[in-house]
């Protein structure tokens, strides 16, 4: 058993023009590709880690030999939060439908537009590479950031604050916009809310909350 590039659920221009052709090309097939190629390499002697669910692999990482953990936080990492980042892009946008999850977005900060203004600014203010996400967490939404390829799901002892199950999220490396959005990062996360799957995120919620 190995793990293995995803199809994505829709073509690689379906997102055009918020997210563009060629970034989602490359950024699937190549940026991910790598991922999970070398998280592969890496795991190819350990039955007990490759033949699991890679959101699993993220849970058990306090599981992982100490050897293993740098290639299993960034390459495991970047397969599980690419595997998600596909799942959470969708052609066909709509408004979040009223139900539990906007009834928790708006208790949680106050109005659907102050959630979005909370997500926007963690995903401007990540430095370097990493993630913006909104993630549940003892019962509650928060919008959290993590760096480089760390997952919420890898728990407190990796990420902190930042640990918890994952609702929505934004990779904002450099590789997910730069050819379209060049240095304007804040344009690129405007652009997130005409592609967001929130049929998805509802999904999410459920299995979070359950
Ligand atoms: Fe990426």
């Amino acid at each position: 058993m190995a793990y293995t590039l995803p199809a994505l659920p829709y073509g690689y221009d379906a997102l055009e023009p918020h997210f563009d052709e060629e970034t989602m090309r490359i950024h699937h097939t190549k940026h991910h590709q790598t991922y999970v190629t070398n998280i592969n390499a890496a795991l190819k002697d350990n039955n007990e880690l490759s033949t699991l669910d890679v959101q699993d692999l993220m849970t058990r990482f306090n599981d992982v030999p100490a050897d293993k953990k740098p290639v299993v936080r960034n390459h495991g990492g970047g397969h599980a939060n690419h595997s998600f980042f596909w799942k959470n892009l969708t052609p066909n946008n709509t408004a979040l439908a009223d139900g539990p999850l906007k009834s928790a977005i708006e208790k949680a900060f106050g109005s659907y537009e102050a959630f979005q203004q909370a997500f926007e600014k963690a995903a401007t203010s990540v430095f370097g590479s990493g993630w913006a996400w909104l993630i549940l967490k003892d019962g509650a939404l928060k919008v959290v950031t993590t760096a480089n390829q760390d997952s919420p799901l890898m728990g407190e002892s990796v990420v902190g604050a930042s640990a918890g199950y994952p609702i929505i999220g934004l990779d904002v490396w450099e590789h997910a916009y730069y050819l379209k959005y060049r240095n304007v990062r804040p344009d690129y996360i405007k652009a997130y809310w005409k592609v967001v799957n929130w049929e998805y995120a509802i999904e999410r919620y459920k299995e979070g909350s359950s």
